[in-house]
């Protein structure tokens, strides 16, 4: 089983080493990984307009920074911003997006969603978009992910609706066959990870129609 696992991460690697060079072109920013990064920033700004302390980022599984870079690009008073990513080429991307700007609050970190390279408690929120599915550990990632997080802190993970006829099709018929070995959990799925996690105040909200995604959100 534990074999079988293994190549499922090992195939994502090189699904996402192949893709990275032609990442940000790609047509599911405008359709998928765009509209992700507005309801993340959505729940960021709701969550913290009215709070003028520093927070510290950490977004897994991600891709080319392109969350990241949206929240540099804002006012809000970020502190660290940490990517992490399994795949190499996407981190070195990410970081030269980080470099061109002369943005010196973001690192990024080649690594595995299983094990963080971070102590307890570092940061006050952690997002992760369409890159879960992914990963063939998702419940011990979750607690992984709680970690990481400080008393308060947020987790917010995006990633595909399968619980309608829309994203059914999407997301366990095309994606599944092209993507192979990979789990979209089910809203219910998602929301049990957080409550066995130790998450309370969790909340989902679904967005994007035609190739529904939905939010869900925690506090640690
Ligand atoms: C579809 S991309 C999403 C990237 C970014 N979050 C976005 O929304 O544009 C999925 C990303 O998850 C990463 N990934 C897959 N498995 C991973 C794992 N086990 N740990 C960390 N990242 C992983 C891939 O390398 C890829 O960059």
């Amino acid at each position: 089983m534990s074999t079988v696992r293994h190549a499922t991460k090992e195939s994502a690697r090189r699904e996402f080493e192949n893709w990275a060079p032609s990442y940000d072109r790609s047509i599911l920013q405008r359709l998928v990984f765009g509209p992700s990064y507005r309801a993340f920033m959505e729940e960021l700004v709701r969550w913290r307009l009215n709070d003028p302390a520093p927070f510290d980022v950490l977004d897994v599984g991600c891709g080319t920074g392109s969350w990241l870079a949206m929240i540099w690009s804002t006012s809000l008073p970020s502190g660290r911003l940490c990517g992490l990513d399994y795949s190499h080429t996407m981190c070195r991307l990410a970081a030269d997006k980080a470099t061109e700007r002369g943005e010196r609050r973001a690192a990024f970190f080649n690594g595995d969603s299983e094990h963080l390279p971070f102590a307890d408690g570092s940061f006050d929120l952690l997002t992760c978009s369409n890159s879960f599915h992914h990963y063939p550990h998702q419940a011990q990632v979750v607690r992984e992910f709680r970690r990481v997080l400080r008393p308060g802190g947020r987790l917010m993970i995006i990633d595909g609706f399968r619980d309608n006829l829309i994203g059914w099709v999407a997301f366990d018929v095309l994606v599944t066959r092209r993507e192979g070995k990979v789990y979209h959990a089910p809203w219910s799925v998602m929301r049990k990870y957080y409550v066995d996690a130790g998450f309370s105040e969790v909340t989902q909200r679904k967005f994007n129609i035609w190739i529904p995604l939905f939010i869900t959100i925690g506090v640690a």
